[in-house]
């Protein structure tokens, strides 16, 4: 059950890169971020905003081999991209109800992968490209608590 559902709409990279930060001000310690979409749609674009947003020295890249990226910053946000992974169990090898429980941001891509070690009160955004509209995203946000977002573009 969401109790939190709104849709952004934006139109370029950086207008993502934007939402993230704005997203960024509403999370608390120990957040989880779930980012559903198709292959470049701009979910590292969202977590790159994210990383700003915590005044990250780092910026988050999409990780070429390693599964689970980490940048220190106001709260250090623990970037894990399932994309590789075969089974699910693989990502509790990693450790990732460590990672759960360390009191930063856990941001997933591809988290369908993983879906049965979501927790409960994990916050899920979907981006999408408009068909017609190359450049063009909805994104909705979805949480199951409350969250106060300001965004307009
Ligand atoms: N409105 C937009 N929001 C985000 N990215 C956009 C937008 N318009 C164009 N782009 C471009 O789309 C690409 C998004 O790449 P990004 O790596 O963020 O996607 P991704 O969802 O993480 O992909 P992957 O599933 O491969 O990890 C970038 O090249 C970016 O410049
Ligand atoms: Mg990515």
């Amino acid at each position: 059950m969401s109790v939190y559902k709104k849709v952004f709409r934006t139109y370029n990279a950086e207008e993502t890169e934007n939402l993230g930060k704005e997203i960024a001000k509403a999370l608390k310690p120990g957040d989880v971020l779930a980012l559903y979409g198709d292959l470049a749609v701009g979910k590292t674009t969202l977590t790159r905003g994210l990383t700003k947003g915590f005044h990250s020295n780092q910026l988050a890249t999409s990780p070429t081999f390693t599964l689970i990226n980490e940048y220190p910053g106001a709260l250090t946000l623990y970037h894990i991209d399932c994309y590789r992974i075969k089974n699910p169990q693989e990502i509790l090898y990693l450790g990732f109800e460590e990672y759960l429980d360390k009191g930063g941001i856990v941001v997933i891509e591809w988290p369908q992968k993983i879906e049965a070690f979501l927790p409960e009160n994990t916050i899920r955004i979907s981006l999408n490209r408009l068909d017609l509209q190359e450049n063009i995203r909805d994104i909705v946000i979805e949480s199951p608590e409350k969250l106060h977002v300001t965004f307009s573009c």
